[in-house]
């Protein structure tokens, strides 16, 4: 969703911030822009819809001009079409402001304002904030006054930039909503972003502040950062640690695309995972939560996360016979969900930044309940709110959709179910773990044989994917995926729930891919019998040496589930995951970054 990035410092200010904006394109946008000063005084805006090298060859040679600060955003639009008018930054009275988030009571301030004269150049909640701004300040309030006071006007969730022109500092300030401050001390470089990927290289100490507290980030102070309480006071209310990111991870080395790339991190990081937990440091997290008793958990995630969240409930029920309740986070924080006080929420996310997901953690907060977190992004705001975190160690995902935080996560609430105690020992477990990283390269090692029944069926109409139990939240993701990267309509389905409704929709134009495992098989393959009667197209995935599984197939696709029991899911997710990539590629989207979708969804 929408980036920012902010520079104040030694020089090239301009330059620092496109490179740490081009970093954030992976998490969606639609128009960019920029705002520095070119005199004292003098506040120079640019700002494109489209791509950032709209913006970049906007600049021509301005991009070399040395500014001492200067601010940047990639907008994913919420309120206000996509245009020139609408990107950020927004300026008025030598104030110039970037924006996360959504004003949601924006209209009710916009009308006010429109009462009082105010004169808007865009159609967006964001300018709302900058119209109270800088009228605060015409009428002689400092900056830093006229910020706070009219901060907690807002509702809703937000992060702001703000350049001043005046001195060329820049204030931040946030509720809901990711922000990083970052410096480097050698370079005196402050920084500022909506996430610590933007600062790699630039910064080498990250500073996470909480809610309401204002970052001041300032060449006129030795400090370069200082943190104020809404009252003016200083605030320690921030955490601060070392940047340890790097940037290698996110080249895409000889793959075409960085889901690809992804997909094939996947053994590699399970391998790694399974090291982590078994006999490396993350033993002594395991060992933490097996102290919890919990009555129930509460899951809450949102798409993909939310499909791991129901593979989590699975193995919870199954091996440690608590009970689990998913939730779309969404629609948990306004059904009024019950809360009893022996339940524990779990919070299922690769960016520990999703809007909804921290919603429901909130909410269940306030309930008095512990919350534990099974999340990727360590530091994220998901992270420092949950009382317990399980990371899931994927590294970053670059590409939107969803792959191997898919894995990771699945197979993480696994070891949560392990340590929760599963009467399961730990090297048989650990050893079916490994197998699952044997398994799933030999799948990759045969990606041609999904390429050519991508090729044969891509131009089909629609798509269900058919599953069940253990196979039906893969279901769910496969359908998911394909409509994420390849824009064709795909619905997950339980396989014995098709025919109560959506079989009315199967012809010589509808693909039924079925995901076939050796439980419940003869069920399975009797309701793709009443899919094939009906003329649809079938795919099978499903065991390599079924008979019956072949027979009814248009196409197959043999999967070797031996040994691998609870984490056959997984494993089969992955035939997924590269059946709708090379959909996507005979369809000719942009699977890095499809259209209309973010990475991190930091609004609701
Ligand atoms: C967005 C992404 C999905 C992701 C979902 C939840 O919609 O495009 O890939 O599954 O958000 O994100 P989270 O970061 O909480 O896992």
């Amino acid at each position: 969703m929408c980036g920012i990035v902010g520079h104040l410092g030694s020089s090239h200010s301009i330059d620092l911030v496109l490179e740490g904006l081009k970093r954030l394109e992976y998490r969606g946008y639609d128009s960019a822009g920029i705002s520095f000063n070119k005199q004292s005084g003098a506040l120079e805006i640019y700002k494109k819809q489209g791509k950032l090298s709209n913006l970049v060859d906007f600049l021509g040679d301005i991009k070399e001009f040395n500014a001492l600060s200067c601010i940047g955003h990639t907008r994913w639009a919420t309120h206000g079409e996509v245009s020139d008018a609408n990107s950020h930054p927004h300026t008025d009275g030598g104030i110039s402001i970037v924006h996360n988030g959504i004003i949601e009571n924006a209209e009710d301030l916009r009308t006010e304002l429109v009462a009082h004269g105010y004169k808007f150049q865009s159609q967006t909640d964001s300018e709302v904030f900058l119209a109270l701004l800088s009228t605060t300040v015409a009428k002689g309030t400092p900056l830093q006054e006229a910020i706070t006071s009219n901060f907690s006007k807002l509702d809703g969730n937000s992060a702001f930039v703000i350049l001043d022109s005046k001195t060329s500092d820049i204030w931040a300030i946030k509720k809901g909503a990711p922000l990083v401050c970052g410096l480097h001390e050698v370079n005196s470089d402050a920084l500022v972003s909506s996430d610590p990927y933007a600062l790699v290289g630039f910064a080498d100490k990250l500073y996470f502040p909480q809610d309401n507290v204002l970052c001041h980030l300032s060449a006129g102070n030795k400090n370069l950062i200082n943190f104020y309480e809404m009252d003016g006071t200083k605030s320690d209310r921030y955490m601060s640690k070392k940047q340890e990111m790097s940037l290698e991870v996110s080249d895409k080395g000889s793959f075409d695309h960085f889901m690809l790339k992804e997909i094939y991190e996947q053994p590699g990081l399970i391998r790694a995972l399974t090291k982590y937990y078994f006999d490396g440091e993350g033993q002594e997290t395991l060992n933490n939560i097996s102290k919890l008793k919990p009555g129930r958990f509460l899951i809450n995630a949102c798409g993909t996360a939310n499909y791991a969240g129901l593979v989590v409930k699975d193995y919870i029920e199954k091996f440690n016979k608590i009970p689990c309740q998913v939730d779309l986070a969404s629609e948990f924080r306004y059904r009024n969900p019950l809360i009893l006080k022996d339940d524990i929420g779990l919070f299922v996310s690769q960016s520990g930044e999703t809007a909804d997901t921290l919603a429901a953690q909130n909410l269940c907060k306030q309930g008095g309940i512990k919350t534990l977190s099974i999340v990727n992004v360590e530091g994220s705001t998901l992270y420092r709110d949950c009382d317990y975190n399980l990371l899931i160690r994927a590294g970053i995902e670059i590409g939107v959709a969803s792959t191997k935080a898919f894995t990771q996560q699945a197979l993480t609430g696994r070891l949560l179910s392990h340590a929760l105690g599963d009467g399961v020992d730990k090297k048989s477990l650990k050893d079916k773990f490994n197998l699952l990283a044997t398994r799933i390269d030999e799948l990759l090692s045969r990606a041609e044989e999904l390429k050519s029944i991508a090729e044969s069926i891509h131009h089909f109409k629609g798509f269900f994917y058919t599953g069940r139990g253990a196979l039906y939240p893969v279901a769910l993701e496969g359908a998911l995926k394909l409509k994420e990267i390849a824009y064709v309509h795909a619905e997950g389905y339980a396989s014995g729930e098709l025919k109560h409704g959506p079989i009315a929709l199967i012809d010589e134009e509808m693909v039924n891919v079925a995901l076939v495992a050796p439980e419940l098989l003869d069920k399975t393959i009797s309701n793709v019998e009443e899919i094939k009667a009906r003329k649809g197209n079938i795919v099978v995935i499903g065991p390599q040496n079924d008979a019956n599984s072949k027979r009814v197939a248009d196409y197959f696709f043999g999967l070797n589930y031996e040994g691998l029991g609870e984490l056959s899911a997984v494993y089969c997710n992955v035939a997924n995951q590269i059946l709708a990539y090379y959909m996507a590629r005979f369809k000719g989207t942009d699977i890095d970054k499809p259209r209309n979708l973010a990475k991190s969804v930091t609004v609701e």
